[in-house]
């Protein structure tokens, strides 16, 4: 059925209609409460969605969709294991990757649980004799970096995480990442290191990306250089994957392998064995933090009305700005340096999940989805793009994040830091009115480049401090927001055959450097140029 010629959906078209004029000026000053009354908290996590373009009749239709359209069912049916990622016949089930070992979770009428606390334990293991040096190297040297080698769902949340812990790294340990299949990355991240002193952790869930594969082939290769011995392989190589037979084609001993699922999507594994490297860093017991973290904002999501439930605000927030608002994009604006990974962690999470056109039946979708999700933390952001936020001609929806209190003691560096985030969202919120910019003395000719219109939308999310714990809610609070989304839309937030396409294109391409040059290779006139162009440089 049509989402957009449902009868709630009609009824908040009109609604935004009415309020299209409205101001987030009027809506403060004729609510003197409105900021906490459009703040909700749970665990510590702060959520104040006062400065967003709505009213709490606009809040109670959203929550009306959300009934409508069964959200309820949708989060029951996801934790309780039903094969909801439809095209792929999967459960979608990274909540049980973060359930207590007493809990239970069945998938085809087995429990999870066990499975995934064996793993966990292994990975301890490892994660501990690499920490303590009694996993050594081919050469009977300690392990002083680690490697991961992996992309997408595979990188993305371990770098993330592993940049906003740093703090809780041992001095003695370095991680790297490589990603890209440009050559450069690798070179650069094995540029300095010790081969007899590195472990490269292969994250694949699939073991078939050609880019992890490349890369790891040519650790491998970068290895063996220096170690001049094919078993030195097995102590300096591990695997995090779902796929045991491609591991051992490439030549990884099962025995140094960490298994994860078909039912954890890629870009939803930072808790399961993809972890590995953060646990590596952090320690296997700060590992777990992140975990009961995450634990605690899926119970909230899975347990908390919907009207004081975190991820469903903000979902709803976003399902409010895409499908009645125009807007095009979502800002994530970290007010800490710690989280710089997070925007591009979220632009994963987000655009892989609902960046989607058709409902999980295969029925065009007649509204907008997921937004294109961007950001950098503030401050840097400020002396960037913050101008076209100010006085461009888009609205765009700002989540503004911060954590109340460092790990350093440098006060003023956090004051500024601060202040800067609040006013931030206060000046995007309000603006300042011609009147005003007048009565500062401002010249008549500039007082229009002066203005600022105000009314840009914002949420902040406040954390207590930066800890694993923390971090797990808040990764948690975002894959529910992204679920509630693509549940409202009616998407498969779980499938992401969008990237295909170009993958078999760039296979075919490939294969067609080393052939002689044809006229007519099937190829558009521009794409059969450059490769002609590349080719000619690659000659020679
Ligand atoms: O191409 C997209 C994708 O499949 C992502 O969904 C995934 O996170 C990434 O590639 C890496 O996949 P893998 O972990 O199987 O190497």
């Amino acid at each position: 059925m049509s989402i957009a010629k449902a009868p709630l959906w009609r009824k908040l078209r009109e609604h935004r209609e009415s309020l299209e004029t409205t101001h987030l000026r009027e809506l403060f000053s004729h609510d003197k409460r409105r900021g906490p009354a459009m703040t909700v908290e749970h665990d510590g996590v702060v959520l104040d969605y006062a400065k967003n373009l709505v009213t709490a009749e606009t809040m109670e239709l959203l929550l009306d969709l959300a009934a409508d359209r069964d959200l309820a069912t949708g989060i029951d049916a996801m934790f309780s294991g039903h094969p909801i990622n439809t095209t792929e016949h999967r459960a979608v089930l990274h909540t049980a990757l973060r359930a207590p070992r007493d809990c239970s979770v069945l998938v085809d009428g087995h429990d999870v649980v066990p499975d995934v606390h064996d793993v966990l334990d292994q990975m301890r293991e490892f994660a501990d004799g690499v920490r303590s040096g009694t996993w050594r190297g081919f050469t009977g040297e300690p392990i002083r970096t680690v490697v991961n080698i992996g992309i997408g769902g595979s990188d993305l949340g371990p770098a993330m995480a592993t940049h906003a812990l740093r703090e809780y790294m041992p001095d003695e340990l370095d991680i790297r990442f490589v990603s890209n299949v440009d050559g450069h990355d690798i070179e650069r991240a094995l540029r300095g290191l010790d081969p007899a002193r590195t472990l490269f952790v292969v994250a694949s869930k699939t073991f078939t990306t050609v880019e992890t594969l490349t890369n790891a082939r040519t650790a491998r290769a970068w290895l063996l250089a220096a170690l001049g011995d094919s078993s030195a392989v097995a102590r300096h190589f591990v695997a995090v994957s779902s796929n045991t037979d491609e591991v051992a084609a490439f030549g990884i001993d099962p025995a140094n392998m960490f298994v994860f699922w078909d039912w954890v999507g890629g870009r939803y594994s930072l808790p399961s064995a993809i972890g590995l490297s953060v646990m590596i860093a952090i320690g296997p017991e700060r590992f777990r933090e992140l975990l009961a973290g995450a634990q605690s904002m899926d119970e909230h999501f899975r347990r908390a009305p919907f009207e004081r439930n975190l991820p469903v605000l903000l979902g709803m927030l976003g399902v409010w700005y895409r499908g009645f608002c125009d807007t095009q994009t979502h800002a994530v604006l970290p007010y800490d340096q710690r989280l710089a990974r997070l925007p591009a962690y979220l632009q994963q999470l987000d655009m892989e999940s609902n960046g989607k056109s058709v409902t999980r039946d295969g029925t065009p979708i007649d509204i907008a989805t997921a937004p294109i999700v961007w950001g950098e933390p503030g401050t840097n952001g400020q002396h960037a793009f913050f101008q076209l936020l100010h006085q461009g001609t888009e609205i765009v929806p700002c989540d503004f994040i911060g954590v109340l209190e460092p790990t350093h003691g440098m006060v003023e560096h956090h004051d500024l830091l601060m202040a800067n985030l609040f006013a931030q969202a206060e000046a995007l919120a309000f603006g300042r009115t011609p009147a005003e910019v007048v009565a500062a003395g401002v010249p008549e000719s500039q007082v229009p480049h002066r203005t600022f219109a105000g009314n840009q939308p914002s949420t902040t999310i406040l954390l207590p401090r930066l800890t694993p714990y923390t971090l797990g809610q808040l990764i948690a609070l975002y894959e529910h927001k992204v679920f509630t989304q693509g549940w409202i839309w009616g998407v498969n937030s779980f499938d992401q055959w969008g990237v295909e396409l170009g993958k078999a294109l760039a296979t075919r391409i490939y294969g067609e450097f080393d052939m002689e040059r044809v006229n007519d290779d099937g190829h558009d006139s521009s794409t059969h140029a450059l490769i002609q162009r590349y080719r000619r440089v690659r000659k020679n």
